[in-house]
Order: structure tokens, then sequence, then C-alpha cells
């Protein structure tokens, strides 16, 4: 058998009700982020995302369209690719749960669990929000009637369904948070996790007979899966579980599961007892971040308040799309959503910082060097040991990425940006020109296109697009995509010689 050698993340496969808005943008760039850097650095990677497209939500959903569930989901998952594309995102897969490749798959699982004694029949009472698809206790209610996450009515459900022995695993549960603090991220959504097991667990309904919109129970055609067990199993049967175990046990266990921080209890509760009932190994980290809020809310379509990333990338663009939201909020906390901020950071930090500085240096190369990148043909001076500690600050701060401290690696990386402007104004590469100091000159500029190669390496996770064309301005036989962190951020090793271009502007000015 071999080892596991990818690293493998996933994203939280979406209903396909909604039509996709900036709260599914924000984990999905995320992990897209992620994913590139890993590649970045060398991994070999697997990102996995998709839709969950059973469930009575979705039977509904159909009914009042008119339509099938099958047909209203088949309708509906090309928006789904549409915003993968728009948003540049490098997914290697897409799953759906109506795919046989993933419904055989649930089946062989659930019937581990079942053969094992890990799943009975019973009868189930209790208060129901069709939304989430989850039964609530009565104290979990706002105002004793409304589901807490939307605030709708729940209601009440008498159903016979087979039950998952969760109560079992709580004892292994507590044992795993504690013994693996990193298994839920951030803290704080750990110790929500840990007080609710420590509370005390129920065993959980997994299967439902009151519709048919889901996998049928192999073992009792009555019942269809709960749409939550199947969701969760998403993530083993798109990557080979019960047929390519190859493929499996090299990606298996994921190595960092994203979700909103809605999802703990299915993720950190229901999941690794689903994977330690069937004797699988658990993910390394489940990392739940916060929500986008529009006027102090949760943005969601069901508030009304769902934004679509194409009204932000028609203006924006798609790099300063992916840079704000990650540059804008802590990775793990809420966070708002502005439209006077998103252009605040595309005037400042993009536009500004970045997009000028590249016009300028290249401009100069080609005004004074005929576009060639000259030779550095004198040794390097302060001013330049300077730059030097200022870019390898920020080569290192990047690497909070693998914490997916996103915010700070940014911040650290602009720090950079922003010395390799004082670098060219205490160098006055002008005056140089003007006086005629040509191997100064050549040092100077060489140094400043250097730094510009090192920048296009070090956005290329968060901005694919804008260090693709940064890149190209360079004229680098090398192509992008062969640059690894950090062998090849590292300063001098740019060859001289090189044909630049200063083209377009990376950032041209916003419409009006
Ligand atoms: N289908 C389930 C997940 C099953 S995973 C096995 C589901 N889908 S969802 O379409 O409602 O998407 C949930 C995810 O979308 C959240 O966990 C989060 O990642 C993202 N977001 C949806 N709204 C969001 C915000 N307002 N803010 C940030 N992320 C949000 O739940």
């Amino acid at each position: 058998m071999p080892a596991k050698d990818t690293y493998y993340l996933t994203t939280p496969i979406y209903y396909p009700n909604d039509i996709p808005h900036i709260g599914h943008g924000y984990t999905t760039v995320a992990a897209d982020v992620l994913a590139r850097w890993r590649r970045l650095r060398g991994d070999r990677v697997h990102f996995l995302t998709g839709t969950d497209e059973h469930g009575e939500n979705i039977a509904r959903a159909a009914a009042k369209r008119g339509m099938t569930p099958q047909e209203h989901v088949d309708e509906i998952n090309p928006r789904w690719h549409d915003m993968l594309s728009l948003l540049d995102i490098s997914n290697d897969d897409f799953i759906r749960t109506t795919e046989t490749r993933h419904t055989a798959r649930v089946q062989d699982f659930m019937q581990v669990l079942y053969d094992r004694g890990d799943i009975y029949l019973d009868t189930y009472r209790g208060a129901y929000c069709v939304f989430c698809e989850a039964y609530y206790v009565a104290d979990e209610l706002v105002d004793g009637r409304l589901c807490p996450v939307h605030r709708r009515p729940v209601e009440q459900r008498e159903q016979e369904n087979y039950f998952f022995r969760l109560s079992h695993y709580a004892e292994q549960l507590l044992r795993l948070y504690d013994a693996e603090p990193s298994f839920v991220q951030p803290a704080v959504r750990r110790n929500e996790v840990r007080s609710f097991v420590e509370s005390g667990l129920q065993d959980v309904s997994v299967s439902r007979v009151s519709f048919d919109w889901g996998v049928p129970v192999p073992w009792d055609d009555k019942h269809v899966f709960y749409v939550w067990f199947d969701a969760l199993l998403n993530y083993v049967t798109a990557i080979g579980y019960g047929s390519d175990p190859d493929a499996f046990q090299r990606r298996w266990p994921a190595d960092v599961q994203f979700i909103g921080k809605d999802l703990i209890r299915f993720h950190c509760v229901y999941w690794p007892a689903m994977l330690l009932a069937a004797g699988l190994a658990l993910p390394e980290q489940v990392y739940a971040h916060g929500f986008l809020l529009v006027g102090g809310e949760k943005m969601s379509k069901s508030n009304a308040t769902g934004i679509r990333p194409a009204e932000l990338v028609d203006h924006f663009g798609v790099d300063c799309y992916r840079y704000y939201f990650l540059r804008e909020i802590s990775f793990g906390q809420d966070g708002s959503f502005s439209w006077e901020s998103m252009e605040a950071r595309y005037t400042t930090d993009l536009a500004n910082d970045l997009g000028n500085l590249a016009n300028r240096v290249l401009h100069m190369v080609g005004s004074y060097c005929g576009g060639t990148v000259p030779e550095p043909a004198v040794a390097a001076g302060d001013a330049e040991s300077a730059l030097a500690g200022g870019l390898a600050a920020a080569i290192e701060g990047l690497a909070a990425f693998d914490r997916l401290d996103f915010k700070k690696g940014l911040e650290d990386l602009w720090v950079g940006i922003g010395a390799v402007n004082r670098y060219v104004e205490a160098r006055a590469p002008w005056k140089l020109h003007k006086q005629g100091a040509a191997d100064e000159l050549g040092r100077c500029l060489y140094t400043c296109v250097d730094a510009l190669r090192i920048i296009a390496v070090l956005i290329s996770p968060v901005m694919p697009d804008a260090a693709a064309r940064l890149w190209a301005k360079l004229g680098l036989d090398e192509p992008l995509s062969a640059q690894r962190y950090p062998a090849t951020v590292q300063p001098g090793l740019l060859p001289a010689g090189a044909k630049v271009e200063r083209g377009e502007l990376l950032f041209p000015k916003l419409a009006e």
C-alpha cells in the first residue's frame, strides 16, 4: 500500500439551492490560497470542493419550481462552476453527492457502521429545522420555537429512524480534543465543541422516511440517509474510499478541512465519530472561519443580504476580490464587508503600493536601459542590504500561511513591498541616470526588477492573475509555475539581459 504523499484539503460542499454568494466565495478562496501556497512550497496537492445535493430542503425547492430534484440541481450546478472559474479556483476535483461514485460508497460506509452495531432502529421526537436539516434540543431554540441559525420556526417531528451510537464516542472525542489541540482550530471553536460534547452526547438520527430524495439505506429501502451523513462522506468518497485504495491511502487523512463556524458540530463531533466507528484515521485539522456579516448579521440569501461574487469582481477584478477578504478580516473571526474599504484596499495596497512600483521600475528599465535588465556591475551597498533585509522579512512572514494566518502573511508582504518603494526613493535612479552613473544605475534597476520577480512569486497564491501578468512583463524564460518557496524567492536569482515590458497597468484606475 502506498503511504500518504498528498496534501489534501477540502471546503464544505455547498447546497446548490442558493446562488453562490460571497460567503461561499470566502471559504473557497481561502482554501484555494492554501492549495496554491502548498503547491508553491512543492507539495503534491489535492483540493476538493463540491455540492451537497440531497435532502428535504433541495426536494422542497425543486417542487416549488415544478422540477424534479435532479433537474433542479442539474440546472443550478453550472452556477457553482461559474463561481469557481470567476474566482480563479484551482480545485482538483468537484464532487456532487448525486454522483454514483459517491452514493454507492456512502452505502458501503454506512453498512460497515451497521454491521459493527453502531447503527440501530428507534423512534425520534424533536424540534427540526428544515433549513439546517437538523434537530435541536429545546434549550437551543430561540424564544423556545425558532431555529438558532435561521430564526425561523422549527417543526415538531416524530419519525422512525436509524440512529448512530454517537454517545458511545464521547469519551474518545474528549480525549482527542485534549490530546490533539490542533484538530479543531481556532481555539475558541475547540472550546465550544469540547463543552458541547462534555455536556452529554445523544445518539443521532441517520435516516429519514418522510421523503426519498437521498441515498437509500441499503438494508432497509423505506429509508434514505440523513443528508448530513451523506454529505460528510464526500470527503472520503471523492478520493477513492472503497473504490481506489491506492489513491485513498495517498490522500487520507485530510490535512485541513475548511468550514464556516456554523458547521462545527457536524465536522468536529459527528464526523470524527463516524470515522472512529469505521476505523479510519481522523483529519489533521478542521478549521472553522468566521462569518461575513452584513448589517451585523450573517450574510445569507435567506436574510436577503446575499452579495454575488460577480458584483465585486466586475468592479474590482478577481485579484482584489481574493486579496481583500483575506487581508481585511482575521481568518477565524467574523468580519464586515464594505464597498469603501474594498475600494481603499484597491487604491492603496494594489494600485499604489504594488501597481505603481512595477510601472515605475519597468518604465525606467525601458527608458534608461532599452528594456533590458542590466548587469549588476557594482557590488551591493547599504541600500541593497537594507532592502534584502526587508524582503527577507516578507519572505519569512509569508510562512504565516502555514498557520492559516493569511492577514499576517499579507501584512508582512506589504511591509516588504514598502521596502522596495523606499529603496527606489532612496536610490533615485532618475538622478543616477542624470549623473551618468551607469554602473550604480544598473545595480539599482537590477535590484528593483529582481524584487519584482520575488514579489510576483509571493503574491501568486493570493493573486494568481496579477502574478502571471507581472511575471509576463519580466520576460523570464522559466514559467511562474516552476517557482518554489523559499528556494527561488531569494535575491539575486534574476538573470541579467531579460527583456522587460512595461505594458498595461497591473491595477488600472477603477471605473467611476
Ligand atoms: N451543505 C452544507 C455543508 C455540508 S459539508 C459536508 C452547508 N452548505 S451551505 O451552502 O450552507 O454552505 C455552508 C458554508 O458556506 C459555510 O460553512 C461557510 O463555509 C460558507 N458560508 C455561507 N455563508 C457564509 C457567510 N455569511 N460568511 C462566511 N461563510 C459563509 O452548510
